[in-house]
């Protein structure tokens, strides 16, 4: 059993790392940027919330999602995803949440994230 302290997580709580899966599409939903989601959208991104904070923090906690950039995820998510043995669905269901975090965190997005 592996520990891992990610220093990042601090003492945010869960839903200000992993913003819920409802606040993030109703935030894309309402946004001036006036993203369109169907609801095989919305359902991949709730999805892919509850494996971030579950099977995503077995080993470690969850990290903020905007602590990252998508670039830098494009470069953990492959590798984390082989630690959580995921599959190619579950993998790009939580490539989908996390890129839905980064534009709704957008502050072209015109709403305030849970981290300011
Ligand atoms: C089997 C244990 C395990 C699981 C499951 C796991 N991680 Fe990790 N994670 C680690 C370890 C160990 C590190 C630190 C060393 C490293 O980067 O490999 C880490 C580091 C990270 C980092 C820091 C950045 C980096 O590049 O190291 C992020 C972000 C992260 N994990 C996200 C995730 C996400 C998202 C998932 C789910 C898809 C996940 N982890 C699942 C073990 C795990």
């Amino acid at each position: 059993m592996r520990t891992v302290l990610l220093a990042n997580a601090g003492c945010m709580t869960t839903d200000e790392l992993a913003p819920p899966a409802e606040v993030v599409i109703g935030g894309l939903s309402s946004s001036s940027s006036a993203t369109v989601l169907c609801d095989e959208d919305r359902a991949e991104i709730a999805h892919g919330r509850f494996l971030y904070i579950t099977e995503c923090a077995a080993c470690h906690a969850p990290e903020r999602v905007l602590a990252h950039t998508m670039n830098a995820w494009d470069d953990i998510l492959p590798r984390m995803a082989k630690e959580s043995k995921f599959s190619d669905a579950e993998t790009a269901a939580v490539r989908a949440y996390v890129a839905a975090v980064h534009r709704w965190g957008d502050p072209r997005a015109g709403h305030t994230t849970p981290d300011g």
